[in-house]
């Protein structure tokens, strides 16, 4: 599903943003990325996304090797992934409705079948009501589940999404958290960035942290195999 190895990140004006990343995350898995600040999260998302080339390493999404992706193929990959912005990126002008509905019509779905799903996946997250209201009539954890809606309307392999629950209370965090544990088990990998070290104990899953770009601890295998010994301390999966 995602396979980074020997993943450097550089940029001019910040040398060392991410540092001989190597991991493995399998299909089905949830993992959360935690870190503090600056280290590297925002980033990390990005190359797997294909927002950002890595300076240095091999990555792998959902079967494309990102290092050969030609630019008229990174549509393809787009397709295969979904990502919750940070910003989450509404378009404030748009009902909840048309801007999931507009994630479809980019892709270039048939209207009948825009029209099925968009009220799908607003119930799935769980603010059907909520259809024809502005972005700015809702509450800040309603706008996180409508940019969730976005991601996920198209059924991707692959679900990244950055900070979800920075800007929400600890009700509404709670909530977010059980509709990702939703999605993840209907099937689609999730990585969550976030510097708030308190999700995984809310919600145990796969763990990562970053610090200054490196990976210093994780609970995914140890990919000991496809690099060796790396330092990095690997900690006990969650218990399911
Ligand atoms: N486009 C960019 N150009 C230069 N430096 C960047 C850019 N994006 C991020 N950085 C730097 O990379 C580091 C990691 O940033 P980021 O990935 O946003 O971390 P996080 O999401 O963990 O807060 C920071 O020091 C940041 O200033
Ligand atoms: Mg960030």
């Amino acid at each position: 599903m995602i396979e980074m190895v020997h993943v450097s990140k550089a940029y001019n004006e910040s040398p060392r943003v991410l540092l001989d990343i190597t991991l493995k995350v399998d299909k089905g898995k949830f993992v959360y990325l935690t870190g503090p600040s600056g280290s590297g999260k925002t980033t990390f998302l990005k190359l797997l996304y294909a927002a950002e080339r890595p300076t240095e390493g091999e990555i792998q999404v959902n079967g494309f090797r990102l290092s050969r992706l030609k630019p008229r193929e990174i549509p393809h990959l787009r397709r295969s992934l979904g990502v919750v912005f940070q910003d989450l990126k509404l378009l404030p002008r748009w009902t909840v409705s048309e801007n999931v509905a507009f994630a479809l019509e980019v892709l270039g779905v048939p209207r009948r079948e825009i029209l099925k799903k968009t009220p799908e996946v607003l119930r799935l997250v769980g603010i059907e009501r909520k259809g024809k209201c502005f972005p700015s009539q809702l509450s800040a954890g309603e706008q996180q589940r409508v940019a969730i809606a976005r991601a996920i309307v198209n059924n991707p392999l692959l679900l990244l999404a950055d900070e979800p629950t920075g800007n929400i209370g600890l009700g509404a965090t709670e909530g977010i958290l059980r509709l990702f544990d939703e999605i993840n088990l209907r099937g689609t990998t999730l990585v969550l960035a976030t510097h708030n070290y308190g999700l995984p104990a809310m919600l145990p899953k796969e763990r990562i942290v970053l610090e200054g770009g490196r990976i210093v601890e994780s609970s995914l295998p140890n990919p000991a195999t496809l690099i060796g010994e790396s330092g990095i301390r690997y900690v006990a999966p969650p218990r399911t």
